[in-house]
């Protein structure tokens, strides 16, 4: 199939564009770079033995658009394109309200006007808010910040898009906690200034880039007190997105699925993990509650498993073995500065 992949130098993205071209898969990526590196692709092409397509630019533009569209007439749209801190959406909510949302119905505008009915969705957990994990797909959402709701406004759209359309199959997957690398260590996340997420944050103190973890909490009421997260390894995660696309071919409407392991995992537990895949200890000082932060987030897959034959398979040990050997071999990420 011909896959157009909105953000596809980037971290999830560019995982999910090397399985697809060793899947068989045409792919065109479009991307800005403003929070990726062309180097990402040139290494994913290296992997695949194959190049995927490449124009840099913003789908907001929709000179970019046409030109994907019109040079490459896609059969499916992998959308991964789009502002992704918590943090700094609190600031700059109109930013994220543009380049997620207007951004989004600019490309599924274009889809219509060029006949590409597959379309599958990055969302994120960050839906449901302070739900009561574990999270099935139809647990009440609550998003509570710009970025949240950014994700959740796209979804209710394209909902509305499929309900318009008889042809569109939409696919969206609320990924919870995406870390890992692939295991070569050729490429892996590669996160601008310092990282806001915790498992980028480790390994850089890990490799000594960093001073100190600052562990935002351990009073909340989980087993030793820290943040739970369901960890997902990126590998798995990519594939999810393939066994999306097959579904789609064949289910014309709107399909959401969550993509966890099922399994929390403590901000104590990561550490450890971490330590033992550096093989020494990782500094850490507890420190106030981060605004915002939910005490417990994991995921119910069973419908992604049902439906997509889907399954999360990478422990967290290996999820911090492959993020460990990507760190080591690439200290400055894909600036090689
Ligand atoms: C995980 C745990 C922190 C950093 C966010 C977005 C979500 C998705 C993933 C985009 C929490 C603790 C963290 C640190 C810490 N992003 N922590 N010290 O907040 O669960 O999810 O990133 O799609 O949408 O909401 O991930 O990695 O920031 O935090 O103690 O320096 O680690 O308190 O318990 P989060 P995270």
């Amino acid at each position: 199939m011909r896959v157009l992949v909105t953000g596809g130098a980037g971290y999830i993205g560019s995982h999910t564009v090397l399985l697809l071209l060793e899947s068989g898969h045409d792919v065109l990526v479009v991307d800005d770079l403003s929070n990726a590196s062309a180097e990402s692709l040139r290494r994913v092409a290296e992997l695949a033995g194959r190049e995927p397509g490449f124009i840099e630019g913003n789908i907001a533009d929709p000179a970019v658009l046409e030109r994907a569209f019109g040079e490459f007439s896609p059969e499916a749209v992998i959308h991964f394109a789009g502002w992704k801190a918590v943090g700094e959406s609190t600031q700059l909510p109109l930013v994220y309200y543009r380049e997620n949302v207007a951004a989004t119905v600019a490309l599924a505008q274009a889809m219509a006007d060029h006949g590409c009915h597959l379309l599958v969705f990055s969302s994120s957990a960050t839906v449901y808010g302070d739900g009561t994990p574990p999270f099935t797909e139809d647990a009440p959402t609550g998003a509570t910040n710009p970025y949240g709701r950014t994700k959740w406004m796209i979804e209710q759209i394209l909902a509305d898009a499929a309900a318009a359309d008889p042809q569109l199959a939409v696919g969206v997957l609320r990924y919870f906690n995406p870390i890992g690398a692939h295991p070569s260590g050729r490429i892996g996340e590669d996160p601008r200034g310092i990282p806001n997420n915790l498992v980028p944050f480790v390994a850089q103190v890990a490799s000594g880039r960093l001073a100190q973890l600052a562990v935002f909490g351990d009073d909340y009421d989980t087993e030793d007190g820290t943040g739970v997260r369901d960890y997902v390894h990126v590998m798995d995660l990519a594939a999810g997105h393939l066994a999306a696309l097959d579904y789609l071919v064949d289910h014309p409407g709107w399909n959401v699925w969550n993509l966890g392991t099922g399994h929390g995992a403590s901000v104590l537990q990561v550490v450890h993990a971490y330590e033992q895949a550096c093989g020494h200890p990782i500094a850490y000082a507890v420190k106030p509650r981060r605004p915002g932060d939910v005490a417990a987030s994991f995921a119910d897959p069973a419908k992604a498993n049902r439906e997509l034959g889907w399954q999360a398979t990478r422990t967290l040990d290996e999820m911090c073995a492959d993020t460990y050997r990507w760190q080591s071999a690439n200290p400055n990420g894909y600036r090689t500065d």
